[in-house]
């Protein structure tokens, strides 16, 4: 029960950082990276500062006490003028301490409002260790502290003590130094985790490229990691079945449909010999019908053969199409927004979309096509005011040979293979053809071309 919530919790955070950090693997991971190892460095920085700081302070400031009391003793043990002139010197000398003596008493000592952390232990020490009064300034510039303390023979010394005797080092070097090694230690990443992605990223490319039916890409995946080499190899091995099972599915279509091309014909030379009768009739025309099917069908292999994709001007195979199907007594409108350059293999590009145009100038009387570039793709839109298709039957009529008008007369067209033709056409291009409801009351078709 507890771990499920407490993987809840990372999970639900897992999916806020996925929509609020940036989208690329290699910004992602330099974060996962650096954010951990500037943690790391400001926890450690502090850790150093509060803990081991304080404690050295502390120290100095114990030790700057002894030899307070040590030159206290001196002076009660060598009061004449001579002997304090040496104490004096000598500590002003070996022990950076500043001395001078003078009569009276010291001011009383006010805790200051604002104390640094030096003064602070100082102070400290000077209660624990001393045992007199005292008065304390840490405001007298100079680098340095004043500590004044009353003698017991009505005197004052008066003490000035650098503050490089109470402090360790500079913490402005240990920063640059920090910062220092933490860029280059980034700037290493940087390199190492470039290096690391380009192999993902070429495996993107080339997965991409197959998805949209385009070339593929050999990369080189001799570098990367383990995990990103047999992604590669899997991907070059199913790139090589996935053209395989293509060819062949092609190859076995044409085939077949040639090898039944000639039963066929020798059937309707011996239908042509038989004396004349509804039931040859209706023979005659079954055989036509699929002459018609398996012309449909070897057109169709024979327009995916080889085909490679070239970069093409997408309005140009409108133009064409629209020339192809234009009839005098039906509007076909034409127009497209955005440029329209985009890799595709053309002759089958042409086939997808003189199959919907033709559908629709078979059931409609106006026809608009309109071709609008998008971020990532060209959608073709064909709208028609026909009857259109209930939404119901949107998937059938892509099965092949279905048809809606069951006649297959040939005033209403052909065998029912257009749309499945024009699918698959747009599939192997990465894109789809979907169907919705026409503004003009009939059909549209959309053909989404991944750019
Ligand atoms: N624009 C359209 N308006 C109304 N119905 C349509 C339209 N386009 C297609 N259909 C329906 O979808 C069915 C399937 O179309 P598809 O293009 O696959 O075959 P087809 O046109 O009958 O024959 P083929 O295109 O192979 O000569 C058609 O029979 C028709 O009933
Ligand atoms: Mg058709």
């Amino acid at each position: 029960m507890r771990w499920s919530a407490i993987s809840d919790v990372f999970e639900r955070i897992a999916q806020w950082s996925d929509k609020h950090s940036p989208q690329t693997l290699f910004a992602r991971a330099l974060i996962i990276i650096v954010v951990p190892m500037l943690l790391l460095q400001a926890l450690s920085a502090w850790w150093f500062y509060s803990q081991r700081g304080d404690n050295v302070t502390n120290r100095l400031a114990i030790l700057l006490v002894r030899d307070l009391r040590l030159l206290i003793s001196l002076r009660s043990d060598f009061p004449d003028d001579e002997h304090r002139n040496w104490i004096l010197r000598r500590s002003a000398q070996d022990l950076l301490l500043f001395v001078s003596f003078r009569k009276g008493i010291v001011r009383p000592f006010k805790e200051p409002e604002y104390f640094d952390i030096v003064a602070r232990e100082v102070q400290g020490a000077l209660n624990a260790d001393l045992k007199r009064p005292f008065f304390l300034d840490n405001n007298i510039g100079g680098g340095q502290l004043l500590i004044e303390i009353q003698l017991s023979d009505g005197d004052v010394m008066e003490v000035l003590v650098p503050h490089v005797r109470l402090t360790f080092g500079s913490s402005f070097a240990y920063v640059v130094a920090q910062l220092g090694l933490a860029l280059v230690l980034f700037g290493l990443a940087i390199w190492f985790m470039r290096r690391e992605l380009v192999p993902i990223e070429h495996l993107g490319v080339a997965a991409d490229a197959l998805g949209k039916g385009r070339d593929v890409p050999d990369f080189a995946f001799s570098g990367g990691t383990r995990e990103v080499r047999n992604a590669a190899t899997a991907f070059h091995t199913m790139r090589i079945r996935l053209r395989r099972s293509i060819q062949q599915r092609t190859e076995m279509l044409a085939g077949v449909s040639h090898d039944l091309r000639t039963p066929l014909t020798r059937m309707k030379l011996s239908l042509a010999l038989l004396p004349d009768s509804p039931e040859t009739k209706e023979l005659a025309d079954d055989v036509a019908d699929m002459q018609r099917m398996i012309e449909g069908y070897l057109a169709f292999a024979r327009g995916e053969g080889d085909e490679e994709p070239v970069m093409t001007d997408l309005s140009e195979i409108l133009e064409d199409v629209a020339a192809g199907v234009r009839r005098d007594n039906a509007g076909l409108d034409l127009g497209w927004k955005g440029d329209m350059a985009v890799e595709l293999r053309p002759i089958a590009m042409k086939r997808c979309l003189t199959n919907i145009v033709s559908n629709a100038l078979r059931y409609a009387n106006h026809v608009k096509v309109e071709a609008v570039r998008g971020r990532t793709s060209i959608e073709v839109t064909v709208d028609d005011n026909g009857p259109g298709i209930p939404p119901e039957r949107y998937e059938d009529v892509f099965r092949p040979f279905y048809r809606l008008d069951e006649s297959r007369n040939a005033d209403t067209g052909g065998v029912g293979l257009g749309l499945s033709i024009a699918r698959d056409v747009a599939r192997s291009h990465g894109g789809d053809v979907t169907l919705a409801a026409s503004p003009f009351g009939g059909l549209r078709v959309i053909v989404r071309i991944p750019l």
